[in-house]
């Protein structure tokens, strides 16, 4: 054979194995089996033998055996591994720390100590340690289930298998972030866009060995499930975890005072370029674990903890023009097109302008000249226009009053809350009414915190829709996979891939499923609140029939806005159909009843007046931790009315009315010991 034939063959050959690595590590997605991928490894490195004039820098025989495997186990955490909230500004913070003062009910003088962690930019993962030994490993996966890469993270030098220190804890998941030096990145900048996607192949290699080849590194920065820990302070919990073996962040540090804090944030952001490791920000924890429990989680973040994030960078452009992007609630923003320019290593070309009234306050017109910023992980916006730039040209934008993709009129709400036109204007259609909403729908459907169904993200949803293939979430579950084979880009693994991940997730908790359907003020944690009060699928779908929307006003935490927004989407005929369809197909599983036998089984209980010493909202999860429940009206239902200084005087009167049990904060503390 000739030699240009030879490495015209091996370079097909060499392209199509970077096709499949890229293809997995960026949209992670295998297009081949396993042992098709090993055969063409094994093909090209015996042309690399036999043929050395092929080999160059991008040879197989160069590369680690990057064929990942999707086999792992999956494994529960014990202890959820939670996220963080974000914080950008000394607002931010400062909201952040009334918050918990509040909850905790101290005055604003109390001085709360605070771990400042530089926040690594990695993959955690969770250490089970068990008499002292490593026993298994497991990555983070969506914080309730991992998988096991136990192999991969004992080939990393700075994770200790053995720990003989007596104070180990007997029990113990011991947590911190997997991560790549940027000097070692260096030599795999072909491979990935950046440490933190290396970090992540590396790791979930198949072959331990190959894991081997890539230098990660471990910090320890928190624990999971724990037994025997002794320490009661994060500060000191770090200490301890550098004198049992393990890498500690050396810029860790115990401070108090948001002035502090911020100073130490900018003293480190100016360090951030000489580290070698990638940071974007600064974790702040409460140094107390007592407080810690006290404060608890919201949804799937601790409320003791921030991530307060580094600041953004900005860059001028031009505005192109401006598009109307909409959402699952119809609401549009309008989003900037402008002349492409890199920030931080991103090229950016699109910023959102957030709502119409964001536009008039700004003054922001096509053609403007305007500072453009990027900061973390979320979307560029506009900062401000020179209006000194601003050429005769430039033209306001007039704000559609019909909706650009179904036609319905566009409108601005009033909200009863703020008492305030809405700042945002919506597409006024009824649910799947508007195609364009309708996919949105489906998207959040299938998002991590609803469906999270693997391989069936946004650009798949838009692909699908726009062959027809689904338009309400039902059609996801009845999807022809027949046709799909068929598609480009599909093949038979993948779609069997696809296949499992949906049919996987058929069974589903009632929360989650009430989240994923969407409904308008129905986030995360009043899902929750509603599945904590059906408890079962059916109850909740006969909201329908029984319409007893102003029960739903018993809920703590559910207000007007809610319900009237249950209402209206209980009145749809096509939200019903799609309640019923879901039913027929999906095993929703009853809400857990958290303690059934706490102390406090089968009680209600309503605050009215200021306590002391312990917050309203602490007062409400010691409740719920105990198996009772809180409500917001007096009425029937209630069975005890707490009632501190300054109560509502109404309130008290209905109770005395209706019989209701009064008593004060030492008598509810009393009924829990
Ligand atoms: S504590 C419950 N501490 O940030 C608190 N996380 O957005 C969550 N991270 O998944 C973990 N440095 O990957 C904690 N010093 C630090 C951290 C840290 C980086 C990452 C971690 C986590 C993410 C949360």
């Amino acid at each position: 054979m000739k030699k240009s034939l030879i490495k015209q063959k091996y370079y097909q050959k060499l392209n199509l194995l970077h096709k499949y690595n890229k293809k997995y590590y960026d949209d992670n997605f295998s297009e081949i089996t396993d042992a098709e991928y090993d055969l063409l490894k094994k093909e090209l490195l015996e042309i690399e033998k036999k043929y050395n004039f092929v080999k160059n820098k991008n040879s197989a025989s160069k590369h680690i055996g990057y064929k990942p495997s999707k086999n792992f186990k999956k494994a529960l955490h014990k202890v959820p591994m939670l996220s963080l909230a974000n914080a950008f500004t000394e607002d931010d913070l400062l909201n952040f720390e009334k918050k918990i003062l509040n909850f905790l009910s101290k005055d604003k003088n109390y001085k709360i100590s605070y771990s400042a962690e530089p926040k690594i930019d990695g993959i955690s993962a969770s250490l089970t340690y068990k008499n002292g030994i490593f026993v298994k490993g497991l990555s983070r996966g969506d914080g309730k289930e991992g998988e096991d890469i136990t192999k991969n993270l004992a080939t990393i030098k700075n994770i200790p298998k053995k720990i003989l220190n007596k104070d180990f804890p007997k029990d113990i998941d011991v947590r911190g972030e997997v991560f790549i030096q940027n000097s070692d990145f260096d030599n795999l900048k072909e491979k990935f866009a950046n440490p933190r996607n290396a970090a992540s192949g590396s790791l979930r290699q198949k072959n331990p060995d190959d894991t081997k080849k890539i230098p990660l590194n471990f910090i320890a920065y928190t624990f999971g499930f724990e037994k025997g820990l002794k320490q009661k302070k994060q500060s000191d919990y770090l200490k301890k975890l550098a004198e049992w073996g393990f890498k500690t962040n050396p810029l860790n540090k115990t401070i108090s005072g948001i002035k502090n804090l911020i100073q130490n944030y900018n003293e480190v952001e100016q360090q951030r370029a000489n580290l070698d490791f990638d940071i974007d920000g600064i974790v702040y924890k409460i140094n107390d674990f007592e407080l810690q429990k006290r404060l608890g989680n919201v949804a799937n973040a601790p409320r003791w903890a921030i991530a307060h994030k580094f600041s953004s960078n900005k860059a001028i452009s031009k505005i192109l023009g401006i598009d109307i992007q909409i959402g699952r609630t119809g609401a549009l923003t309008p989003v900037a097109k402008i002349k492409p320019v890199n920030i931080g290593g991103v090229l950016v070309s699109n910023a959102t302008l957030h709502n119409e009234d964001e536009i008039v306050r700004k003054d922001i017109r096509i053609d403007d000249t305007v500072t453009v910023e990027r900061a973390g992980d979320v979307i560029p916006h506009i900062l401000s226009v020179d209006l000194k730039k601003r050429s005769k040209k430039s033209t306001k934008f007039i704000f559609p009053n019909k909706c650009p993709f179904c036609g319905s009129k566009t409108i601005k709400e009033f909200n009863k809350v703020t008492k305030r036109i809405d700042a945002v204007r919506r597409c006024s259609s009824e649910d799947y009414y508007c195609d364009k909403i309708s996919v949105e729908k489906l998207k959040h459907f299938v998002s991590k915190e609803a469906f999270n169904i693997d391989g069936l993200g946004k650009k798949i949803i838009e692909g699908f829709w726009k062959l027809k293939l689904i338009k309400f979430p039902q059609d996801i579950f009845k999807l022809d996979y027949k046709k799909i084979e068929k598609l480009e880009g599909w093949g038979s693994l993948s779609v069997e891939n696809l296949k499992y991940s949906i049919n996987q997730k058929k069974n589903i908790s009632l929360e989650r499923f009430i989240f994923a359907l969407g409904i308008r003020h129905i986030g995360l944690e009043n899902a929750k609140l509603l599945s904590k009060h059906f408890i079962t699928f059916l109850k909740f779908q006969n909201l329908s029939k029984t319409k007893n929307y102003d029960d739903l006003l018993n809920i703590d935490g559910i207000g007007e806005t809610q319900a009237s927004s249950l209402k209206i989407f209980f009145s749809n005929e096509i939200n019903l159909k799609v309640l019923d369809e879901l039913g027929k197909i999906l095993i929703i599983n009853d809400a857990a009843v958290t303690n059934q036998d706490g102390l406090l089984k089968n009680k209600s209980f309503l605050i009215t007046g200021k306590l002391h010493g312990i917050s309203r909202a602490e007062v409400k999860s010691l409740i719920e931790e105990n198996s009772g429940i809180t409500v917001s009206i007096v009425s029937k239902k209630l069975n005890y009315l707490i009632v501190g200084d300054k109560p509502t005087r109404r309130k008290i009167d209905s109770a005395k009315e209706l019989k209701i049990k009064i008593i004060s904060q030492d008598d509810f503390l009393k009924m829990l010991n």
